[in-house]
């Protein structure tokens, strides 16, 4: 069988249009030393909001950025002691960190899911390398697979799973490592291991003293969902989901040509009713009317399909304790 018309070989000229794809909005993967990731710019809210349906999530996780060197990590996260210790020791290569947002930071919401946190890392893999290097940008990528399958270690693996749902695939071969990077948390007062990787739990407490292993081993390879992290992010004000009669002092999230009248004031999520839009809008729209001025905001129903199942998901999750926390997920 040929290989598809979009799974290009690593020349020059091919990560040369790669960097452009990503510069115009598009999705492209590319092979990193651990598995092929999904790559987007991680500035474009549209752009990420398209990671998540090519990958058909029912909900939204927050994605690691891919970055040229920790330089350029230090941009868009709060580095400290720790995260400066273990870049120096391990990158480029497998490990994540989990960092705190900078307050000017100019990532997409979407790659943090809602969180006040990132996770950085710097690939080692020559032609994510390369890529970074041409596109001179932050790249949102989580592993190149549809959701529910296995990473994928090869090009052809992305082909069959992400089909045309993917710009443009670079061909660079088997990945080395086959696992997904090791992730360690640092946004807290003691590090804390969330997945398991090629840097081992022995290696980060040689580099950092004690570190707690938060690793959930019933679920295997599965880490901390944004579910269960303690800043997962919920707006302060009560949340009021399938609302159809607005109160006066209510915000209102509206949806498509979905606006009912009555509300003190109303965000559309997507005007023309495009999904990838409202995905691309949400968490900045909570944030924006999570504002003391209003009793609540309720949103109008959202359609269960595609992105809107992520939507609805996340929009279930912050709305299962609202109005009952004093400090609220900021
Ligand atoms: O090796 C890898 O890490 C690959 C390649 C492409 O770099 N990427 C990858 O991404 O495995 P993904 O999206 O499949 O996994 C990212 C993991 C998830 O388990 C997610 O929950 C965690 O990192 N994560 C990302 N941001 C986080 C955050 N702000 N807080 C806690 N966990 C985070
Ligand atoms: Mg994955």
């Amino acid at each position: 069988m040929n290989a598809p018309g979009h799974m290009l070989p690593a020349t020059d000229e091919n990560i040369a249009r790669a960097a452009e794809r990503l510069a115009a909005g598009g999705l492209v993967a590319f092979p990193t030393e651990t598995v092929y990731g999904l790559g987007a710019d991680a500035r474009n809210d549209a752009a990420v909001a398209r990671i998540f349906a090519a990958k058909n999530r029912p909900s939204f996780n927050p994605l690691i950025v891919h970055l040229a060197d920790a330089d350029a990590a230090r941009d868009y996260v709060e580095f400290d002691t720790r995260a400066e210790a273990l870049a120096a020791q391990f990158w480029p290569g497998p490990l994540t960190f989990v960092l705190p947002r900078r307050p000017d930071c100019a990532l997409s919401l979407l790659v943090s899911a809602g969180l006040d946190t990132v996770a950085v890392r710097v690939p080692a893999h020559p032609l994510a390398r390369d890529l970074l290097a041409r596109f001179r940008g932050p790249v949102a990528a989580p592993s190149a697979n549809a959701s529910g399958e296995v990473s994928p270690t090869r090009a052809e693996h992305v082909a069959a799973s992400l089909g045309a749902r993917v710009d443009l695939i670079l061909d660079g071969g088997p990945c080395a490592v086959g696992l997904e990077s090791t992730v360690v948390d640092l946004s807290g007062p003691a590090p804390a291991l969330l997945r398991h990787g090629a840097v081992t739990l022995e290696q980060l407490r040689e580099a950092l003293g004690e570190v707690e292993d938060a690793t959930t081993p019933a679920e295997g390879e599965a880490p901390r969902s944004p579910g269960q992290l303690a800043r997962h992010y919920a707006p302060r004000l009560p949340l009021r989901l399938n609302a159809t009669d607005i109160s006066n002092d209510e915000a209102l999230i509206a949806f498509g040509a979905n606006t009912p009248s009555g509300a003190r004031k109303t965000a559309n999520l997507s005007p023309s009713g495009n999904l990838i839009e409202a995905a691309a809008n949400l968490f900045a729209t909570l944030r924006e009317l999570d504002d003391p001025a209003f009793r609540g905001i309720a949103v109008v129903p959202i359609p269960e399909e595609g992105l809107g199942r992520a939507i609805n998901d996340r929009l279930r999750r912050a709305s299962a304790g609202s109005g009952e926390r004093a400090g609220g997920g900021l």
